[in-house]
Formats: structure tokens, C-alpha cells, sequence
């Protein structure tokens, strides 16, 4: 069977760009502190399953930069050779480096960062740049310029934009087109626990016709069946690796007995609770892709068994709202 029977691929707002129903994220688990073998085969098993978007970024490992260098080896001892069937994509605007041009949205950082970033990667080009965050300090003609300016090189086929709040993604949106690179993607935190997209973002994204990739659908593994019985010595909340991964003294009572309670609906729809957060989230047809973050080869086929999901009643989709609120 051919990599490209089974999955979806969706065309990312008005671009000519197809983007697969699901990406794989390099955030965790592919960094120099993680098993190198595993990290290759979780890339080679997502490319066998269709899945042709590798989303990265500078600050991805840890150590920052690592998770790129993992992906460049990856590339070098074999993927490369399906570069043209790859879309591979690099931010820049968190932390990354010492000094005043390390981080936010400056021509100096988001340059040298995008030149670092396809050093680690050792590859010409990024598919996809991306601003990481807003700068409040910057103007955002000047990142957008810069954005620009790197499609002009050739150093990024496309750029979009993350974690922009919909009134300044409209503005970005607009100078974009006006430098004639539309923005590609807008790149937010969306899941049952975190629906802030609904609030303007997801239609702004449809009136432009930009695409919409999220991330952290799963809430870093709160709504999967990894912490309904605790928190395992394995997980990602109990492995301390910072750069924003979920700690276990994050996790609330409220989130374990919602994550159990959900479980249960889930099986009862014939699912894991992975299955049917993703499948929520794919229920609004302004979503292109969903970003997979894995830790295991398991996870990423029991994750794909999402794209085989019924659409929800709309009894369930008020159980789950309803489910969202007594455990809120
Ligand atoms: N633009 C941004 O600012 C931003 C921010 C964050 C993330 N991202 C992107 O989004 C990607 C995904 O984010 P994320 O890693 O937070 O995603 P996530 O999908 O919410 O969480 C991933 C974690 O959930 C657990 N998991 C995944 N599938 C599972 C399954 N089927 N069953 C049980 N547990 C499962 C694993 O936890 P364990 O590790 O404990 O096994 C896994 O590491 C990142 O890699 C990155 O590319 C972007």
C-alpha cells in the first residue's frame, strides 16, 4: 500500500498548498537528551503514513536547536532523498540565543535565526517560516518585511505567523499582501481545554483565507488515557525537561477526573480519548492539520485512527461542552 492511501490532505487556505489532516511536531522527544533511534523511526513510520509535514523550531530540543540537528541527521541518512515530498517547516521569536537579538520579532533575530536554523537542518530552504510569537516592541511591518524578505532569498517557500491574537493576525494578514507574500498559516494552541481560537481567530483565518495548523490538541497529553491514573514516570509532565513542557505540579485534580470522564464518552463512541480530542478538533472544517506531538511509535498509529472517526452528534458535542464546564 502506497504512504499516501490512507491519509487526507487539505488545501491550506486559498494556497495552492495541500497540508496533511495530520503533521508530526518536533518539540519533545526528538531533542540530543532523547534515544536517537526512536526519534528516527517516529519520522520514518509518520512519513510511511502519509504524513509529509515535519514542523519544527530554532528553540525545539532540549538543548535548544537539538531537534533540528536530529531532523538534519535524519534527513542526511536517507529522508533527503524524498525532499520534494517533504513540507518542512522553522520559527523563530521565543529565546534562542545571549544578547538583544536572541528572541521577539527584529530583522536581525528572525534572519540569523532562519540562517541558523537551515545550518542545524542542513538543508537550502524551510517549506514554512514562521514569526514564533507577537512582539509587542517591534513593529510588524518590520517582521513581516522580514518574512518577505526570506521568501525572496528563496530561504522559505512560505511564511505564516503563531500565538497572533486575531485583531493583529488581520494587520499581519494585510501587510503581508500588500508585500505580495500572502501570510500561508496562522499557527495557534487549540484543544478542548484551550478554545481561544474560537473567539475571532478561527474567522478571521476563513474570511483571509489563511490555514490554520494547531498545536498542543492534545494538551500535552492531558486529554489522552497517559494521566488518568496518575502520573506515569515516563510522561513528558514527569521528565522535567522545561522549555514549556507540562510539569507534573501543573496538573490539577479537576483535569485528571475531566480526562476520565472523557475517556469514558470516548469508549463509548468506540475510541481512545486521543482519538476523539482529535477528532474534536477537526470537527471545524477552518482546522487544515493537527500537529501530532509523539512519544512513541504506538501513540502516532493510535492517533491516526482519528482520521477514521464518525462525525459527533450533536448530542455529544453538547456532553462534551457540558463535560468541560462541571469540570472546569
Ligand atoms: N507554535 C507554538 O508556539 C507551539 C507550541 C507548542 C507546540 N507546538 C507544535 O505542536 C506540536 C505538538 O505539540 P504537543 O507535543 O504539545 O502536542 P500534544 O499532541 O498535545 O501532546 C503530545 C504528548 O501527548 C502524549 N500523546 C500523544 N499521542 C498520544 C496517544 N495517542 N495516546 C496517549 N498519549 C499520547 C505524549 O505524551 P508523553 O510524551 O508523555 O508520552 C505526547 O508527547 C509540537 O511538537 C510543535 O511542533 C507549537
Amino acid at each position: 500500500m502506497s504512504r499516501y492511501d490512507k491519509m487526507h490532505y487539505n488545501r491550506c487556505g486559498l494556497s495552492g498548498l495541500l497540508l496533511p489532516t495530520f503533521s508530526l511536531g518536533l518539540w519533545h522527544n526528538f531533542g540530543e537528551i532523547d534515544d536517537y533511534q526512536n526519534a528516527k523511526e517516529l519520522v520514518h513510520l509518520s512519513f510511511d503514513q502519509g504524513i509529509t509535514h515535519f514542523d519544527l523550531a530554532n528553540n525545539y530540543g532540549p538543548p535548544p536547536g537539538s531537534a533540528e540537528i536530529t531532523f538534519g541527521k535524519i534527513l542526511k541518512e536517507g529522508l533527503m532523498n524524498y525532499r520534494d515530498e517533504l513540507i518542512i517547516s522553522s520559527k523563530a521569536g521565543w529565546p534562542m540565543w545571549d544578547g538583544p537579538y536572541g528572541d521577539w520579532g527584529s530583522k536581525k533575530h528572525l534572519m540569523a535565526s532562519l540562517e541558523q536554523s537551515l545550518k542545524r537542518m542542513q538543508i537550502d530552504y524551510v517549506d514554512i517560516f514562521y514569526h514564533h510569537r507577537p512582539d509587542p516592541n517591534t513593529p510588524l511591518e518590520e517582521s513581516m518585511r522580514t518574512l518577505d524578505l526570506m521568501v525572496r532569498q528563496g530561504k522559505a517557500l512560505y511564511v505564516g505567523i503563531s500565538s497572533y491574537y486575531a485583531a493583529e493576525t488581520k494587520k499581519a494578514i494585510a501587510i503581508l499582501n500588500d508585500l505580495g507574500t500572502p501570510c500561508l498559516i496562522h499557527q495557534p494552541k487549540y484543544s478542548m481545554l484551550d478554545r481561544w481560537v474560537e473567539d475571532g481567530l478561527l474567522n478571521v483565518l476563513d474570511e483571509e483565507g489563511v490555514g490554520c495548523i494547531t498545536f498542543s490538541s492534545l494538551a500535552q497529553g492531558l486529554l489522552t488515557n497517559r494521566y488518568i491514573n496518575g502520573i506515569p514516570k515516563d510522561s513528558r509532565a514527569a521528565s522535567g525537561r522545561g522549555n514549556g513542557a507540562i510539569e507534573s505540579g501543573q496538573i490539577q485534580p479537576n483535569e485528571i477526573a475531566l480526562a476520565n470522564a472523557l475517556n469514558e464518552m470516548a469508549q463509548q463512541r468506540g475510541q481512545s480519548l486521543a482519538q476523539m480530542a482529535l477528532a474534536w478538533v477537526l470537527r471545524d472544517k477552518r482546522i487544515t492539520s493537527v500537529l501530532l506531538g509523539v512519544s512513541r511509535k504506538e501513540q502516532l498509529l493510535d492517533s491516526l485512527k482519528a482520521l477514521e472517526a464518525g462525525p459527533f452528534s450533536q448530542e455529544e458535542l453538547t456532553q462534551i461542552d457540558q463535560l468541560l464546564q462541571t469540570h472546569s
